[in-house]
């Protein structure tokens, strides 16, 4: 499947480009956002697009080379766009949008076990596993109980958590838990058959926990969010759509604190969501709020 992007034109709008601006894309992924950028502000608008995932970067590159737009995409988490931006001797941008989480092909078909629908290695990993690195492996296999229980809480919210841990250090007593299937499998047996009321997959607060543990997710965005606003010119604007409510109130707290001291002003008091069309067309896009800022 490939990756729709969510919020398109009201992410785009939300930017106000201008000829000349420089566009901050943190999370180019398919660069679905790029483009759109691209097909509004072809050559007259600099586009920089980060990606932590390589494969998305190469990606991105053939998707932005056949639409003919010129971009410069650099594979870099977003809580180091400080380092990118001096590299490319750019001071200031007119505009940054931080679009969170997973793009669909890296659900799809990453190999590294994003998907609790596809049997695959547990890594969780934005590239490939590296010696010395954490994966969702060394979590489950190696942290103790209650660290395990504390994540999939904290970063889950998951009020089963505690079972949860517990059954995973008894399975991996006697094997190593090295797969999602195997994980899904545990998961199964320690929660109850109507968990939810059967409104939530029994993997899907489990495997957020995982992800945004491996890869510090909550973390990151909020030095990415500190140094992207670091990194905006006056009346440059700041978008971002998140995904689930602990992104969310990141980026809540964050813009507000931004208005407090005068430094912001809030374009949106309350999130933007998608329309019921988008919803309709794109199931991802249901939990998807946006927020934007505009630096004074
Ligand atoms: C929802 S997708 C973005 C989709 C993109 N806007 C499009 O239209 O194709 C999110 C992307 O952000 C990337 N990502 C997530 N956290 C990141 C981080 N801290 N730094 C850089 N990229 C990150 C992921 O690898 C993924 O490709």
């Amino acid at each position: 499947m490939s990756h729709k992007a969510v919020l398109l034109q009201e992410a785009i709008d939300a930017l106000n480009l201008f000829t000349g601006a420089i566009f901050l894309d943190a999370t180019v992924g398919s660069g679905g956002h790029a483009s759109e950028v691209c097909n509004r502000f072809r050559g007259v608008v600099r586009v920089i697009g980060l990606d932590a995932d390589p494969e998305r970067i190469e990606h991105a590159k053939k998707v932005l080379l056949e639409k003919e737009c010129p971009a410069e995409l650099v594979n870099e988490n977003f809580r180091n766009l400080d380092q990118v931006l001096k590299r490319l001797g750019v001071e200031k941008v007119n505009a940054i949008l931080f679009d969170l989480g997973l793009n669909s092909e890296q659900l799809e078909q990453s190999g590294r076990g994003f998907s609790f629908q596809h049997d695959e290695p547990l890594y969780m990993t934005f590239a490939a596993p590296e010696v010395g690195k954490l994966t969702a492996q060394e979590i489950v296999n190696h942290y103790d109980e209650d660290e395990i229980a504390d994540t999939i809480y904290e970063l889950g919210e998951e009020k089963y958590s505690r079972r949860i841990a517990a059954a995973i250090v008894e399975v991996r007593k006697k094997n190593p838990i090295q797969t999602t299937f195997q994980l899904v499998e545990i998961l199964k047996g320690a929660l109850p058959k109507n968990y939810e009321r059967g409104r939530l997959h029994v993997a899907t607060r489990t495997f957020q926990a995982l992800r945004l543990a491996v890869n510090d997710e909550l973390g990151a965005l909020q030095e990415g969010l500190a140094k992207g606003f670091g990194a905006l010119a006056p009346k440059g604007r700041m978008a971002v759509i998140s995904f689930h409510s602990l992104e969310d109130r990141i980026v809540k707290v964050f813009f507000r604190e931004k208005a407090h001291t005068d430094e912001a002003v809030l374009i949106t008091k309350k999130p933007l969501y998608p329309t019921e069309d988008e919803t309709r067309e794109n199931p991802r896009a249901r939990s998807a709020k946006l927020r934007i800022i505009e630096k004074i």
